[in-house]
Parts: C-alpha cells; structure tokens; sequence
C-alpha cells in the first residue's frame, strides 16, 4: 500500500498537489532518453501544465507541444523553450498567429497544409509538420476512444493520401499513435514508421513519434525505446522528437479530499468536497479506478464505502474502497497518480469550487499556488 504524503493538517482541499521530489524522478528519465538516444523530449501541455512548476522541468526537456494556440502561447511565454502545435484543423488566423509563437507547427491533413502554405511562406523560419495516420494501434485504455488509429479517426493523414502531401514543404513526420503504452507500443511505432513509412521519412529532417509513451510507468524498459530511436536515427539520418504528457508526469502528485457527508442506501456511501465528474473526469471516461492512498478494495477492509462527489449527476462516482476505520466527516483523503488529465479537465458543473493548485516542495515545505472562488465559476457563466 503506497505511503501517505506529509501534507499539512491544516490544508484547504479539495487541492491537487504536485510532489516535486517525484516529479524529479520522473524528470531524471526524460534527462536520460534525451542524453542517451540522442532526441528531444517535449511536454504535451494537453496532458498537464502548472506554469509554477516549469521550473522544476525546463533543464530536462526541449520545450513543449500545444494542442491549438492558447496552449502554445502559454508554452511559448512560460515554459520559454521550443514550442510545437499541431490540431487536426485551425480556426480562423490561428496559423498566422502561430507562426509569431510557434516554431513548429503540424497539419493534418494535405488539405490544412496547402491551404495555409501562404501564410507559411511568410515566416520560412517555421519548420512545417505532417501528421501521419500509421495504422498502429497500441492504446492500452479506453478502446477506440482513445486509439488515434481507430476505425475513422480523424487524426493523421491515411497512407491513401499520402502522395498528395507536398512533401517539399514539410521537414517533420509526425506520427502521435499510443495512449499508456509501454515500450513495446513504442519500439512497435518506431520500428511500424521504419518499415511502411520508409520513402516519406526519406522526404524530412525529424519525426515526431507523439505522445502516449508511459516512459515511467514501472515496467517502462527505457532501454529498448533508447535502443529503437537511436536505431531510426541511423537508419533515417533524421531528428526524433518524442512528446510524452502522462508519462512525463505519471504518479507525481495527488488529489487531497474531505469527507462532508456520510449517506446509507444499502451500502454505505461518503460524500466528499470532490468530484469525479467535475475533478477526475477520467474516472468516468475511461473508466479507471484512481488509487486511494491507505485504503483497500471493497470489502478488503472492515468498512466499505462508495466514494462518491456533492454534484446531482447519478454517476459521479469514484469507486467502492475499504479502510480500517469506520469513515466520518472531516477525514481526509489522498488519491494517488492525480497530475495527468485532471485539472487541466476541470470543470465547474452545480458550481463545484475548482480544487487548489499547490506544491510540495522536495524539502517538504506546502506552498498553494493558486485558489479559486466563485468568481471563476461565475466568469464563463456570462
Ligand atoms: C498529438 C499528441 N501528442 C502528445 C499527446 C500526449 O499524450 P500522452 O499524454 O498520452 O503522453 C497527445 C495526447 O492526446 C496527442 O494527441
């Protein structure tokens, strides 16, 4: 069972807390796969951004990788290194407004990248990149939902059009296929690119072998993803690029509840100052099960609960967990690996208040970095 971390009793939750110790070891592997097969690492600011801890990560990574402009602006502006975008299409001027933040910025299709090729040539400075549709699947959750490859996706340009891609024009591949893939997902893309894809990476300087990467996951062998990319490098004579958002940040933090209400409907249920719908809203997606620090499965302890939030959606449910103790207002809770597509998801659905941001420094010390009120809530409401 994980250990709890030292948190201060006295802390406001709901509040996710980034372990900066952790986040360290997490950043030692990125510092590894860039030193020793040669490429550059990116964060997928999709996946986490706490602009506070940036500089905890800039000395280990390239720089970041948006998912539209104001991701990219917030990258370019507080992350301060190499920014990269790509969207499976841009609104209005957003590619001209781009290219005065972006210095790489991926389409999706042959259609996106003709059209916007005049307002690229106006800035030959940045580097143009085509996302791929491989046709490899290795998304380890969710099914279809979240395999970029899946039955009509509409990511990445298929290999039927990949002859009208105006391959003078583009100096990155981009190919984004796995979701929690361990290295064998990886090593499988790299090597799946290497021998269908041959001809087109002969056409560009660097691939982008996308996220999806769990490069520290226990069970994670950065050996054989070191191995592959280093083998492509030689075989292409290419850059590689790898642009991991979980796995950068996979179990470095946690999302600290409190129980306000105790409820029996034949079994019994804590109502917490948290929300699956509003706060883990993977939960539900994918669905998953987050780990509850100190506590058990159903009936693994003497007293179950199902833990549940305060917003009158039926499901908003976490999940059934046992503890040693019968459960009362006011105890806290600790959910474990709570960085990743968590309060970059937020939402504030019944008016739920937005949980704490905050920070535990490796010395120990707590520090919040942002609270929030109702005027965030009251804001977007109009
Ligand atoms: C294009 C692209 N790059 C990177 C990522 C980051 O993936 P992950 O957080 O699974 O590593 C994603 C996730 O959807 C993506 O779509």
């Amino acid at each position: 069972m994980a250990t709890l971390p030292n948190l201060p009793a006295d802390m406001r939750t709901p509040a996710y807390v980034l372990d900066a110790a952790k986040l360290a070891a997490n950043m030692a592997t990125a510092a590894r796969i860039r030193r020793e097969a040669g490429c550059k690492v990116l964060l997928a600011t999709k996946a986490w951004a706490m602009p506070a801890a940036f500089p905890l990560m800039r000395d280990h990574l390239d720089g970041t990788t948006a998912s539209g402009e104001y991701e990219a602006r917030m990258g370019a502006k507080e992350f301060g290194k190499e920014v990269h975008v790509y969207a499976p299409a841009y609104g209005p001027g957003e590619v001209e407004r781009l290219t005065d933040i972006a210095q790489h910025i991926y389409f999706n299709s042959p259609e996106q990248i003709v059209r916007h090729l005049p307002v690229l040539a106006k800035k030959p400075d940045v580097k143009t990149g085509i996302r791929i549709n491989p046709g490899y699947s290795n998304a380890t959750l969710g099914g279809h939902l979240y395999d970029p490859c899946a039955p009509f996706s509409r990511f990445g340009t298929t290999t039927a059009d990949l002859d009208a891609v105006p391959w003078e024009h583009v100096h990155i591949l981009h190919a984004h296929s796995l979701c929690e893939s361990l290295h064998e997902g990886s090593v499988g893309l790299i090597e799946h690119v290497a021998r269908n894809f041959a001809p087109y990476v002969r056409c560009v300087k660097a691939v982008n072998f996308g996220g999806g990467h769990f490069i520290n996951k226990p069970g994670y062998d950065l050996g054989k993803l070191i191995t592959a990319v280093k083998a492509f490098r030689a075989e292409f004579d290419v850059d590689v690029i790898l642009e991991p958002g979980a796995g950068l940040v996979v179990d470095t933090g946690y999302l600290v509840a409190t129980v306000i209400g105790i409820h029996r409907n034949e079994k019994d249920i804590a109502i917490l100052d948290t929300s699956a719908s509003c706060h883990m809203p993977d939960v539900l997606e994918v669905p998953y099960r987050p780990p509850l620090l100190g506590a058990g499965e159903a009936n693994e302890f003497a007293h179950s609960y199902i833990l549940g939030g305060k917003t009158c959606m039926t499901g908003d449910v976490i999940g059934e967990y046992s503890f040693k103790a019968p459960l009362k207002p006011g105890d806290r809770l600790v959910f474990g690996d709570m960085m990743q597509y968590s309060f970059v998801k937020n939402t504030t659905f019944n008016g739920t208040p937005l949980p704490d941001l905050a920070i535990l420094d490796a010395d120990g010390s707590y520090r919040v970095i942002r609270t929030f009120g109702y005027e965030e809530f009251r804001r977007r409401l109009g």
